[in-house]
């Protein structure tokens, strides 16, 4: 069925000029951008966007990285959009998505395994919570009844 998922483009990404290309891939794919928004983020809104890995030893490094300079989020509509945006960024880490999924967005425009160009919700729970994060309850729900 139709879904939105979350997606942002990171800022290393951002940095290497890849933000048109990525979004070119993205429509190329099937995708609908509904709402898109430049930001760099605080380091308190890294930290509340990433709150369920707080615990875990990449933390720091992983906010240290999303708040070094503007991220774009995009709001991203298609049948099956959660998992299907997740298939097209490929693995976490850049270097597996290279040697497995090579024409995955990772492994095309990611540096490393923090630095790894792109960011999806991984379910509907968290798609919603993330959406919410970045764009207006008025948008997300004028859209949800409009499908
Ligand atoms: P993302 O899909 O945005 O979700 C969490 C992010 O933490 C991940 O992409 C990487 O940018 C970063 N990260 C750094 N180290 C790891 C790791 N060992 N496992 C998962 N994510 C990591």
């Amino acid at each position: 069925s139709v879904e939105r998922t979350l997606a942002m483009i990171k800022p290393d990404a951002v940095k290497n000029g890849s933000v048109d290309s990525i979004v070119e891939k993205i429509e190329a794919a099937g995708f609908v951008v509904v709402a898109r928004k430049n930001q760099q983020l605080s380091a308190a809104q890294a930290a509340e966007f990433y709150a369920e890995h707080e615990a875990k030893p990449f933390f720091g490094g992983l906010t240290t990285f999303m708040t070094s300079g503007p991220v774009v989020a995009l709001l991203l509509e298609k049948p099956d959009a959660i998992k299907d945006w997740r298939a097209l960024m490929g693995p976490t880490n850049t270097e597996k998505a290279r040697a497995e999924a090579p024409e995955s967005l990772r492994a095309l425009f990611g540096t490393d395994g923090t630095m790894n160009a792109t960011h999806g919700s991984d379910s509907f729970i968290s798609a919603a919570r993330e959406a919410a994060f970045w764009f207006s309850g008025d948008l997300i729900k004028e859209r949800t009844l409009a499908m």
